[in-house]
């Protein structure tokens, strides 16, 4: 089975190339690098002794895309490809209706001329905007609270459509919950561009010493410590989420939406704790004012995802703290030094360049 991975150099998209190539699937990757860097496909060749096809597309330039369809046989698509701060989305909301919209319709017509009608899609618990009670399960009330979370709703929307004027369409819309956690072997991990929006990257940087202290966003929420609660998953567990939701659309169609969460919450002090007893190292915080449009608590019930792909996240907070250090400590300054060890592979094996 050939699958075309769009965004496969990033964070969730390298993490679910390499649990696809130890499946066994054949993968045509495409990526602009805009928020990732070429270092991690060397190193998902290198971690699973696989080569494969890529393109350095940008998913706008729509004769780029059409090439990718042309020169391949694909099967089907896993998109990943898009903006993703919330702070920059409001700031710039045309970049994230441009990108992330245009993109995906680009995406679609392109399958629909081509005939593949398989589709694996990155949707985000953002979908659920505060929501009004927990555990959230996939039938509660759709809200954006800001343009890159609406950007993810009105996609789901516009694939719910793709389906209705189509039956033969098979799609999974994958609501994530809190991605953390890195490969265990510390090669591949999240590399954010600049300072750290999210709390794991932000918390790993100030145990390498990167930044000074953890700026802790409010602590009058009615929680355990006053501190919001998230439910964070390990970003393996969510790659093999990827392939269950892939085999679905295989095997029958339609749309369904999936959250992939573990079920369970911490608080962000919760979290610290946990990443200081097993690190060992020390975070220092101080407590600030809560950042505007977060939520109390979020967490997943994800039960839908066991039922009909037969899928549940393996990994603890314990393993998803050891593993986002092990990633921090190898590449302290992310992709950019290579790590120590074993040949960083040809480029013109993988790299069909543009
Ligand atoms: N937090 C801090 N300090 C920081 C960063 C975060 O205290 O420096 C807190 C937040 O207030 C929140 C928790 O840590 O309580 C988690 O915050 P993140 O920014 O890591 O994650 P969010 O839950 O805000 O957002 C994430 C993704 C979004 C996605 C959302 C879906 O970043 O893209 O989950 O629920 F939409």
């Amino acid at each position: 089975m050939f699958i075309l991975v769009t965004g496969g150099a990033g964070f969730i998209g390298s993490h679910t190339c390499v649990e696809l190539l130890n499946a066994g699937y054949e993968l045509i990757v495409i990526d602009n690098f805009l928020n990732s860097k070429p270092e991690s496909l060397h190193r998902v060749q290198e971690l699973t002794g696989k080569s494969f096809k890529f393109y350095q597309v940008d998913m706008l330039e729509e004769v780029q895309m059409e090439r990718v369809f042309l020169e391949n046989r694909i099967d089907a698509v896993i998109h990943f490809a898009g903006l993703k701060a919330v702070g920059e989305s409001v700031s710039n909301p045309l970049l994230y209706y441009k990108n992330n919209l245009m993109s995906t319709f680009i995406l679609c017509q392109l399958m629909q001329k081509y005939n593949i009608k398989h589709l694996v899609f990155s949707s985000s618990a953002t979908v659920y905007g505060l929501p009004e009670s927990v555990p959230i399960s996939e039938d509660f009330h759709l809200k954006a609270l800001n343009p890159y979370g609406r950007t993810k709703l009105i996609i789901e929307q516009v694939l719910q459509d793709l389906y209705s004027s189509d039956p033969e369409w098979s799609i999974s819309l994958l609501r994530y919950f809190n991605p953390i956690g890195a490969h265990e072997s510390g090669l591949i991990g999240e590399d954010p561009q600049n300072i750290p929006n999210n709390l794991m990257p932000y918390i790993t940087q100030v145990a390498a010493g990167k930044l000074h202290e953890l700026e802790v966003f409010g602590s009058c929420y009615p929680t355990v410590d006053g501190t919001g609660v998230r439910d964070y998953i390990h970003v393996v567990d969510l790659a093999i989420g990827h392939l269950m939701a892939l085999e679905k659309t295989f095997k029958s169609s339609g749309v369904h939406a999936y959250n992939l969460g573990t079920g369970q919450g911490y608080s962000v002090l919760e979290l610290v704790s946990a990443f200081e007893s097993v690190t060992g190292v020390r975070i220092p915080y101080r407590i600030t004012n809560p950042r505007s449009g977060d939520a109390a608590i979020c967490y997943a019930d994800s039960t839908k995802a066991w039922k009909e792909l037969g899928w549940k996240a393996k990994k603890g907070i314990e393993e998803m703290c050891a593993d986002s250090w092990r990633w921090q400590y190898n590449n302290p300054d992310g992709y950019i030094n290579k790590v120590k060890g074993p040949h960083i592979t040809n480029e013109e094996e993988f790299l069909v360049q543009k």
